[in-house]
Parts: structure tokens; C-alpha cells; sequence
């Protein structure tokens, strides 16, 4: 809600002013003097302060240059009996942005006080969708670092959560899901092998097949990554998505062996395009399996591993609409 504060010794002026502006449904707050003025400015930050310039003790000039020391976005609305030219001049050199003698009208009282509000919100929103797009790349540059980071560690795969990313966004797109979500499967899958940091280099990079030792250790890796951003504040649930890219429908998925319904569909996105990136890529441990055994493996899957709307819309992306790496 809108705050104002209204500044006059007069008591009657004050009520007029608060009785209107209250009615109006503002946040009305009054001060007799310059000096508690200034303090209630500190407190409660108002939008817009009426400010009276003939008061006992601070008067409105000296209360004036006080809050402007404090406050340079309240908009200052000067409200006297004075005419005198040099005055009013002097107001606007100490930062007051509207000057209205007495006798007033209300309404046009109220039409400078809203003008002053609009722009005051006006202001306030542009400041904050500011800093939420400084958040947001500050957020973007940490998931890219945590993303590099997987990736130092596991030279052989470089590049491969990347492509994952951009299979999982178009698949999820395909599908209709809403841009948000799109961008959210984008951020996870991203980073969907952050765990890997926990396995050692050797194990990943293996270039014969893994022991049962080895192999337990890798699956290892979704647990591991949901540990490191479960307290992370996101949006919405990355920490699971990750945690469950490598569930599958019949179960036979790991670490938990969920079943289809208890897997979110943002996994199972990731699933399907981890898979086919996986299997179209070259290993430290076997040469290129290619995409088009690739797309057969979640074809055969289908319903059974994978989710069926997914493989769908992968398959769509691959054989109808040219969809590459
Ligand atoms: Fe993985």
C-alpha cells in the first residue's frame, strides 16, 4: 500500500488531508513538526510526503534539506500558505517535486499526490525486475561453473550435459510444456551429473568395463548430486528432477527404483535425452553405440523403460523435424 506522510502543525489541516487520503486507501501518517518528520521518514519510508513550511522548531525548509540527506525517492509535495516567488524556487533547488498554496482543492491535491505515487511504484518495480535479472544471471553463471566443474573431472564426456540440456529443453518444448518449465529441465539437465564430482577420475574414465564396485559407485551419483542442492532455494524441485533421471518406468531404475507414477515427468525427459546423447556418443570404454540405434532403444522402450509421451516427442524432433545436436 501507498504511504504518505502529511507534515503541518495545523491540526485541521492534517485531518482534512488524512480523512481523504485514508478514505482513499492510503497509508496516511502525520507529524506536527520538521523535526519528527525527518524521524518518521527514516521509519517508515513514505512514497510521498506533505510537507507544511511555516511549523514551530525544524520548519518545512530545514526539514526539507534533512530528508533529502535521508531520502532522495520520496516525492515531496510542499503544501503552504507561502506565494512568495524565491521560496518556492528555493524548495525545488532543495529537491521538492510539486508546491501547492492554501487554500487547497482536494482533488487536485490528490491528482499531484497519485502522479507522484504511479511514477514512485513505477520506480520501485523497475528497481526490483533489476535486480531479479541480476539474480537470475548470477543464478545462470553459478549453474554453468557447477556444470564446468563435472566436466573437468570427466574430460570424456565434455560437453555431454550440455547436449542433454539442449535435447531435454527441445523435447520438453515439443511437448508443449510452458516456457518456465522448459527453462527448468534446461537448468537441471544441465547439471544433471553433478554427483560424478564424488566418483573417482579413474572410475569415470575407465576404458574397460566396470567392476560391480564401480558400477555401484557411479549410481552413486544421483544421491550425491541431490545432496549438494537440496538446500539450495530453487523454484521448483531441481534437486528431485536430478535425483531421478535414472529411474525408469518398470522400476528397474536406480538409486531408488521408482515406478511411473512416482517419477516426475522433468526426470524422465532428462532420462530420454541422456540416453539418446549417450548412446549416440562416443565412451572411454566403447566406441559410439549412433543415433539411430539410439532412437530404436527408447522406440523398443517405449511405455516399458521410458515415458511414452517423451519418446514421442524425442522421435518427432529426430526423424520429422531434423532435430541435431
Ligand atoms: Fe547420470
Amino acid at each position: 500500500m501507498a504511504r504518505i506522510l502529511i507534515v503541518d502543525d495545523e491540526l485541521d489541516v492534517c485531518n482534512i488531508l488524512k480523512d481523504y487520503f485514508v478514505f482513499k486507501g492510503y497509508d496516511v501518517h502525520l507529524a506536527h513538526d520538521g523535526q519528527s518528520a525527518v524521524k518518521l521518514v527514516r521509519e517508515i519510508k513514505p512514497h510521498v510526503i506533505m510537507l507544511d513550511i511555516l511549523m514551530p522548531g525544524m520548519g518545512g525548509m530545514e526539514a526539507l534539506r534533512e530528508i533529502r540527506k535521508i531520502n532522495t525517492t520520496a516525492s515531496v509535495i510542499m503544501v503552504t500558505a507561502i506565494t512568495d516567488e524565491e521560496i518556492i524556487r528555493k524548495t525545488q533547488e532543495l529537491g521538492a517535486d510539486d508546491y501547492i498554496v492554501k487554500p487547497f482543492d482536494l482533488h487536485y491535491v490528490e491528482t499531484s499526490v497519485m502522479g507522484k505515487i504511479s511514477s514512485a511504484l513505477d520506480q520501485a518495480e523497475e528497481k526490483l525486475r533489476e535486480s531479479y535479472e541480476k539474480l537470475q544471471k548470477n543464478f545462470d553463471a553459478v549453474i554453468k561453473t557447477l556444470a564446468r566443474v563435472v566436466e573437468t573431472r570427466d574430460p570424456y564426456t565434455s560437453g555431454h550435459q550440455e547436449r542433454v540440456a539442449v535435447l531435454s529443453e527441445a523435447i520438453a518444448d515439443e511437448m508443449g510444456l510452458s516456457a518456465e518449465r522448459v527453462g527448468i529441465i534446461r537448468m537441471a539437465a544441465i547439471i544433471h551429473d553433478l554427483g560424478k564430482i564424488y566418483i573417482p577420475a579413474e572410475i569415470l574414465s575407465k576404458p574397460s568395463k566396470l567392476s560391480d564396485v564401480e558400477f555401484e559407485m557411479i549410481k552413486s551419483h544421483p544421491l550425491v548430486a541431490y545432496e549438494i542442492l537440496k538446500d539450495m532455494e530453487f523454484p521448483h524441485p531441481i534437486a528431485d528432477y536430478i535425483f531421478q533421471h535414472h529411474e525408469r518406468l518398470n522400476g528397474s531404475g536406480y538409486p531408488k527404483g521408482l515406478s511411473d507414477g512416482n517419477i516426475l515427468l522433468e526426470a524422465k525427459i532428462i532420462a530420454v535425452a541422456d540416453t539418446i546423447e549417450a548412446m549416440a556418443s562416443h565412451r572411454p570404454y566403447r566406441p559410439a553405440i549412433g543415433l539411430d540405434n539410439a532412437l530404436e532403444e527408447i522406440s523398443i522402450n517405449r511405455d516399458i523403460l521410458y515415458d511414452p509421451d517423451t519418446v514421442d516427442a524425442c522421435l518427432r524432433l529426430f526423424r520429422e523435424k531434423r532435430f541435431t545436436f
